[in-house]
């Protein structure tokens, strides 16, 4: 969602330079057009060849550098951003900031922007938790910018406190955020996603193979519209989506526990996790030993999260997927009518590109009045903003419906 969006990075002084010239590269990787500013500090640590390189643009150090003849420099990057992303941001840049100087560069075009701002602080714990950098913060909040939580861990000067840049996957996230239109506020989403794990001895488990990749990429892309999300998940090898209630399970009697006892605050539930119908009738509690012969596993039914869900379901947005190896269509508007969801997404594991692991999907969409959509092979990122979209379009009917 970032293609084409333009971006002005403002790189200041701190050992976290470095990690800035990787979020270059991601930023250019989904497309923005990056140009980027450097304090004078900032380049005692990395040249500026570096984001020439990276950005595939030139490097603004001057306050006094004209880019063309009518044209004032800070002015114009001003003019150009649709976000300012100063990261790392030292105490220093945080309290000119606040203050509204301009003595340099970068704090001529924060002052010469009508765009968002994000600062992203990296600098020592002591500094960061002192009151003036505190309140420095504050102040920016408070006139509408966004200030990221540094991250804990060891610091530059060996001591370990807060302080760490932020991850770089969670500074893209909030960037797609910022620039990402608010059509979902005041909805609340519960999503589930991933595996479940049904052990049947301590090192052992029943599972499938999701990924988690398309619950996780409702989540993300519903906190960008601007929905509260709830993300409910099996074991993944994913990174926890920033910004999100994160509700880790194993097992499907624990994430319907999870499901069931958050229903009552939220306004939509897309079930999009694998869940296992069955788990072993034990659970050794050690290792079960090698024997001769074959060996059996008594299996007993796991409760049909989904089906409890629509039993309490009120007004609440419900949306179920559907995977499949045969007969697709027949077998999904089965479970959708029998388990009372509102929509339901059915996926073919057999279809290349479809279903488990990878990062896309091929999907239908069959709702409960009928109607039948057939998407074409499609990023899971994209997949999940068409299935938000239709959870919009059933909300803004049903208001209509309801004249509220
Ligand atoms: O995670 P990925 O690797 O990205 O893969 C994505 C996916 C293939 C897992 C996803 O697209 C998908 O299809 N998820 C649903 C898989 C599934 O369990 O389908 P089902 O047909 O068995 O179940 C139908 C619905 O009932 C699902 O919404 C499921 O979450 C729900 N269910 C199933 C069993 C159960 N005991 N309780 C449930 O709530």
């Amino acid at each position: 969602m970032l293609k084409e969006r333009k971006i002005v990075l403002g790189v200041t002084g701190g050992i976290a330079v470095y990690k800035a010239a990787e979020l270059v590269r991601e930023l250019v990787r989904r497309g923005s057009k990056v140009r980027v500013v450097m304090t004078e500090s900032a380049c005692k640590f990395v040249t500026p060849l570096t984001f020439e390189t990276l950005s595939g643009n030139p490097v603004y150090t001057d306050l006094f550098w004209t880019p063309g003849s009518f044209e004032i420099g800070h002015i114009s990057l001003g003019e150009f951003a649709e976000l300012i992303l100063i990261a790392p941001a030292t105490a220093n840049i945080i309290g000119k900031a606040a203050a509204g100087l301009a003595d340099d560069l970068l704090t001529t075009v924060l002052l010469a922007t009508h765009a968002p701002v994000l600062l992203c602080p990296a600098m020592n714990t002591k500094m960061y938790t002192n009151p003036v950098v505190q309140e420095n913060i504050a102040k920016l909040v408070s006139r509408g910018q966004t200030v990221m939580q540094p991250g804990y861990g060891e610091l530059a000067c060996r001591a370990e406190g807060q302080g760490r840049l932020a991850r770089l996957v969670d500074i893209v996230e909030e960037v797609e955020s910022i620039l990402t239109t608010k059509d979902l506020l005041g909805e609340h989403i519960l999503i589930t996603a991933g595996p479940t794990q049904e052990p049947f001895d301590p090192v052992r488990f029943i599972s499938n193979y999701s990924s988690g990749k398309m619950g996780y990429a409702l989540a993300l892309m519903a906190r960008r519209r601007g929905a509260v999300v709830t993300l409910v998940s099996g074991p993944t090898a994913l990174p926890v989506p920033w910004g999100c209630e994160f509700v880790p399970v194993q097992t499907a009697v624990e994430m319907r526990d999870a499901v069931m006892t958050r229903l009552e605050k939220v306004t939509a539930v897309i079930k999009a996790a694998a869940v296992a119908d069955y788990r072993p009738a034990v659970r050794e509690p050690g290792k079960i030993k090698k024997k001769d012969g074959a060996m059996t596993i008594d299996l007993e039914r796991n409760p049909d999260i989904i089906s409890e869900i629509a039993l309490q379901k009120g007004n609440r947005i419900l949306v179920g997927f559907s995977m499949e190896s045969e007969r697709l269509v027949e077998h999904a508007r089965l479970k959708l009518m029998e388990k009372g969801m509102d929509f339901i997404v059915a996926n073919d594991v057999t279809e290349p590109g479809a279903g488990f692991r990878g990062d896309t999907n091929r999907v239908r969409i069959l709702h409960r009045e009928g109607e039948e959509e057939t998407l074409p092979l499609m990023n899971k990122i994209d997949v999940a903003g068409i299935i938000l979209d239709r959870v919009k379009k059933l909300r803004e009917s049903r208001r209509g419906r309801d004249g509220s």
